[in-house]
């Protein structure tokens, strides 16, 4: 099981989308162990991207991100970081594959609803970044042994098993 950081931007929020993409990743099985609404700071913003500093649209993505409110999710499941940007899609909207969340909802390429962690890597630093550790809850939900394979999980299901 892997955990992810998930942001759901500013036009998310102001196009209340938030319940539909929260949606779409519960549906696939992904279980919620953080969650927030937050102006995020510019400080914080610019550790995130980092990896943008310098780029041409840089400053206007920190003005983007930082305007208004987000979501701010941690999403628990198998190869959740992998299977995440996947459901978001390709990075602009216009380019973004039908049935993915950037292409169903939106044709911008700045504005483009959601952030996933990209690796193992950056899933940790972000998480570390948004969730004080006792704002990550680990908790059993009743429908992972249909979610998932036994095997898959990493424990067994406790529940009492009827013969066929
Ligand atoms: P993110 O980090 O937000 O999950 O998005 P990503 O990996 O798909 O894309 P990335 O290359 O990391 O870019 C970060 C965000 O910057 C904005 N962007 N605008 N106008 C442009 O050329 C441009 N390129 C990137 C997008 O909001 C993108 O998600
Ligand atoms: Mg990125």
């Amino acid at each position: 099981m892997e955990r992810t950081l998930i942001i759901l931007k500013p036009d998310a929020v102001q196009r209340q989308l938030v319940g539909r993409i929260i949606g779409r990743f519960e549906d696939k099985g992904f279980k919620i162990v953080g969650a927030k609404l937050r102006r995020i700071p510019r400080q914080t913003l610019e550790r995130h991207y980092s990896d943008h500093k310098g780029k041409p649209f840089y400053q206007r993505l920190l003005a983007f991100m930082s305007k208004d409110p987000v979501v701010i999710l941690a999403l628990e499941g198998k190869n959740a970081i992998a299977v995440c940007r996947k459901m978001m899609g390709a990075t602009f909207g216009s380019k973004a594959d039908a049935g993915t969340i950037r292409g169903d909802f939106g044709i911008s390429d700045s504005f483009n609803l959601i952030h996933g962690s990209d690796s193992p890597e950056a899933a940790a630093k972000e998480l570390q970044l948004f969730f004080d550790t006792d704002e990550l809850v680990s908790y059993d939900i009743i429908s992972a042994p249909w979610i998932y394979d036994e095997d898959e999980l990493v424990e067994p299901p406790s529940l009492p098993r009827t013969p066929p």
